[in-house]
């Protein structure tokens, strides 16, 4: 049954905390913005997803390797990156009632037209905007006890620059020869202006980005094949593909690392909203770390935001330590990069709106995650019909036997009814119950949960029923 949009966000917030998915982060001091906990259900919705993505982009691949970069990194990578000069959001602030503004939130024009608004957009308020300022959105850092500029650094923005500045390492360290990529999952850091929408915008997420190294002039096409690619990942989940869309970035508005970039977005109950972001970096990154190595010897701990970079002339640029040797044609030159780059938050949060269901069944609602089964946080719960008769016995040797391949759930804790509800609610797909036929014979029933249809399976299928089921 369609659930109303407008209430849809609410009803969502509510069944995450109720079952465990999301809970605000520091809760009991009150909450700290921009900052979410996953509860024992969340975690594995979004490790599932996680996992799901790296399936997809480096195991079911012979072209992609993985790596896990850390988070802190030398400083002289973001001055290179051009995250210490461009990583900045405009922003404003109304001297009445203190709050902070995104510029192009309150006013889309001001990209184009670069006119700040002058009045707080809060009507019970209406007072006076500061002019607009630039908001680097990097979280700075001190590495040791010193507070000095040499010893500061930023938590990453993105996990992209850990790969970039492992290209070399990967590749002499691997057999892989160009084209192919690197992929990583992990922690990202922005000090967002205002985070909202849920999940949707944080101040602390996890990035799921893969940087794949192309020859120069193949590249547009590669860029087209992984957008084909990433659209379809959300596809195979189950994601309705009336709500999800592909985006091209106007050429006026692309980022300063970016030849072309298409964002895959889906229609959240608050609006059509940015998934993943699909880049042509082409060989911006390698360049300016090549760069920023060159300079790095020359830097005796002043401060980077002023700290003028070695130029190079552009014939040195192929045939520096970021370059690759292309075996078959027998030269150097430095790869273009195509870029995938997408949040695991945001891929939680979608897959968990578009799964959210409610049925009216004998003026009852049942809300139901209609999760795909491999993003399912539980596959298969058991539940014996009484605690009695031996049926949660029968009920714990069963699933000891599930659980050694599916995360399964045992549960003989209230009346049936609700023992099913309670696993709508968080999406398992399966119900196992354990009943006096069982003692008998051995045999269980199956509760679907999309159809709340119950089958009659015997001991020993259950095993191969239940994997065709989940596949
Ligand atoms: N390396 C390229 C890059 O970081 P991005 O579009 O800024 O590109 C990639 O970020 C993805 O990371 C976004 O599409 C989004 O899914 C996720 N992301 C970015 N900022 C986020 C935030 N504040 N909260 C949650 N997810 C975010």
């Amino acid at each position: 049954m369609p659930v109303e949009q407008s209430a849809l966000m609410e009803k969502l917030v509510a069944l995450t905390k109720r079952r465990g998915f999301l809970f605000q982060s520091s809760e009991i001091y009150g909450g700290i913005n921009g900052c979410w906990d996953y509860g024992p259900m969340g975690v594995e919705l979004k490790r599932n997803v996680k996992d799901a993505w790296w399936r997809a982009m480096v195991r079911d691949r012979d072209d992609v390797v993985g790596l896990d970069s850390s988070i802190l990194m030398h400083p002289m990578a973001w001055r290179a990156s051009g995250h210490i000069a461009n990583f900045a959001d405009p922003m404003i602030d109304c001297k009445r009632c203190k709050k902070r503004y995104r510029v192009d939130e309150i006013d889309p024009a001001y990209e184009d037209t670069g006119i700040a608004p002058t009045v707080c957009p809060d009507p019970k308020c209406k007072g006076e905007l500061t002019a607009a300022r630039k908001f680097n959105l990097m979280f700075e850092t001190h590495l040791g006890p010193v507070a000095e500029s040499a010893a500061k650094t930023y938590l990453r923005p993105e996990t992209a620059q850990g790969i970039f500045v492992n290209f070399q390492n990967v590749v002499n360290s691997t057999r892989i020869k160009v084209p192919f990529g690197i992929a990583q999952q992990g922690k990202s850091f922005r000090n967002e202006i205002n985070p909202r929408n849920f999940t949707f915008r944080s101040r602390e997420f996890e990035q799921m980005e893969m940087e794949f190294f192309c020859k120069p002039g193949t590249d547009d096409t590669w860029f087209e094949y992984w957008v084909g690619q990433r659209r379809q990942w959300y596809a195979d989940l189950g994601m309705n593909m009336d709500k999800l869309r592909l985006r091209q970035h106007d050429q006026a508005k692309l980022s300063h690392y970016s030849k072309a970039t298409t964002d895959v977005e889906y229609l959240f109950p608050f609006g059509w909203g940015e998934l993943e972001g699909i880049a042509n970096r082409t060989d911006y990154d390698l360049r300016q770390h090549q760069i920023g190595m060159r300079s790095v010897g020359k830097w005796q701990g002043q401060d980077l935001q002023d700290f003028p970079l070695v130029d190079e002339d552009k014939e040195e640029f192929s045939s520096g330590k970021l370059s690759y040797f292309d075996d078959e044609e027998k030269r150097r030159y430095i790869p273009f990069v195509i870029e995938p780059a997408a949040g695991a938050d945001r891929a939680t949060l979608a897959f968990l709106c578009d799964a959210y269901d409610e049925d009216v069944a004998n003026n009852e609602t049942r809300v139901v995650l209609r999760l795909h089964p491999r993003l399912a946080p539980i596959k298969v719960a058991v539940l014996p019909l009484v605690r009695k008769e031996g049926m949660p016995e029968r009920g714990q040797a069963i699933y000891g036997d599930l659980r050694k391949r599916w995360n399964a759930m045992y549960d003989d804790s209230a009346a049936i009814g609700k023992r099913y509800r309670r696993q709508d609610e968080v999406g398992t797909p399966l119900c196992i119950t354990i009943d006096g036929d069982t003692m008998k014979d051995g045999s269980v029933t199956v509760r679907e949960r999309d159809s709340m249809q119950q089958q009659r399976i015997a001991a020993d299928v259950l095993s191969r029923f239940v994997e065709e089921k989940l596949a």
